[in-house]
């Protein structure tokens, strides 16, 4: 159960007092003193350690962690010391999305997904899943060979086959990943995905009821993104999230997390506030947790070309989210999707891009993993959140 300690009250704050925009040199394990932005006083911090992402979170009972691209983890050392250094949680970026694991019908390839089980076992990280079952990322050859015959074959038999392999393993599962749609145009929210065209509704029973034979340990989660902001469209969302998630408890479908994507945008007019707390506030009177799952933020947006304000209206983007969120008792996990700007999908050659000249820079850490201004704002919000017991530590 998830209990609440109360807010952290101000004399408990590590870091309080550090500049929001302070730097450091990382990889360091030790404090060093270091030039900060050319407005900000120089500081010193320590960022390894008892500074890292993960002991902040963890002080406060929250696991926080990032999207893992497997290439890099493999041919980057640097990168494998930040993943250990900084996260007590990794989810895989691509490598356990069908297309990665299943090169044929018949065929499964687990080698880049048992790459990111093996280095977090090696460096007691949990991991979450991403995902057993979304209307993207599927082989080529699926289209051509799932039917309205055997679709419900072919889902039971790559989730037990997948789940099934990481068993007791895994933190969570991201079980179903973005099933509505309101522009499909149905009553109930529900996204026309391949799935749908061939299961109909019972799709998602169907899933996260094999999830659960296949590694009762995990804790199931339905992943939603576009649910964060106050406007119409997204409430409209919520809602259809909302009802889902009821329809699914009340059916007895085991279903234990919500996650909240939150690719969330600088420099837009668009707010947050009462929409997520209170869409928050409902998933944890359904018995849910919630779980931040791939927090960025994109910048292209903003008019300005220097990188140093492009960074402080990032991080203060960070910190007002993660502010909100946290005062959530439900919300025991934070994960962003990356780690560096060096490697992230809004920088993606087939996106289309704002500010060609100018690569967007979402993430806690710049292309070199020096932490920047985000960081900051991501332990500093970790500091003022609440304490909660987790529930599958
Ligand atoms: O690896 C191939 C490469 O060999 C090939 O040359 C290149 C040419 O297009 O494509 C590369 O694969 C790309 C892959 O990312 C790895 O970079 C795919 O085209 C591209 O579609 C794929 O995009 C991923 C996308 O999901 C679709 O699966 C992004 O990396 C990944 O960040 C993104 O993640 C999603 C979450 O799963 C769900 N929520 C939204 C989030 C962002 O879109």
């Amino acid at each position: 159960m998830l209990t609440r300690r109360g807010f952290i009250s101000t004399g408990l704050r590590v870091g309080a007092g550090l500049a929001a925009g302070s730097a450091a040199t990382f990889l360091s394990g030790c404090a060093h003193r270091v030039a900060g932005p050319a407005t900000l006083p120089s500081v010193t911090n320590q960022i390894t350690g008892s500074g890292s992402l993960k002991a902040h979170a963890a002080a406060h009972g929250l696991l926080t962690g990032a999207a893992v691209a497997i290439p890099l983890l493999r041919s980057d050392p640097a990168y494998a010391r930040v993943l250990s250094e900084q996260y007590s949680i990794l989810v895989a970026e691509n490598a356990m999305k069908w297309k990665a694991l299943r090169p044929a019908p018949d065929r499964f390839s687990f080698g880049e997904a048992d790459a990111l089980v093996a280095f977090a076992e090696q460096n007691s990280i949990k991991v979450r899943g991403h995902n057993l079952c979304w209307h993207e990322a599927l082989p080529d050859w699926f289209a051509v060979t799932v039917t309205k015959e055997n679709a419900r074959q072919f889902l039971t038999d790559h989730i037990m086959n997948v789940a099934g392999r990481y068993k007791g393993k895994m933190h969570s599962w991201d079980v179903v990943n973005e099933a509505v749609d309101a522009k499909s145009g149905r009553d109930d929210g529900l996204r026309k995905s391949p799935w749908f065209e061939m299961l109909g509704p019972d799709y998602l029973d169907i899933a996260f009821r094999t999830a659960r034979e296949a590694d009762p340990h995990a804790l199931l989660t339905y992943n939603e993104y576009g649910i964060e902001y106050d406007n119409e469209e997204e409430a409209q969302k919520r809602a259809f999230t909302l009802q889902l998630l009821r329809r699914l408890k009340a059916a007895n479908v085991p279903l234990d997390a919500v996650g909240i994507q939150s690719h969330i945008r600088a420099g837009s007019s668009y707010s947050f506030g009462n929409g997520i707390r209170e869409f928050m506030a409902s998933a944890r009177q359904m018995g849910l947790q919630v779980f931040i799952t791939e927090m960025d933020v994109n910048d292209d947006e903003l008019p300005d070309d220097d990188v140093a304000k492009v960074d402080h209206a990032i991080a203060a983007v960070y910190r007002d989210y993660l502010t909100t969120v946290l005062a959530e008792p439900a919300v025991t996990a934070v994960l962003t999707w990356g780690v560096s700007d060096g490697h992230t999908w809004l920088n993606n050659p087939m996106r289309k891009q704002r500010h060609p000249n100018r690569p967007q820079r979402p993430l806690p850490f710049d292309e070199n993993y020096r932490p920047k201004e985000a960081f900051f704002a991501m332990r500093d919000s970790f500091d003022k959140g609440m304490s909660r017991n987790l529930v599958n530590d």
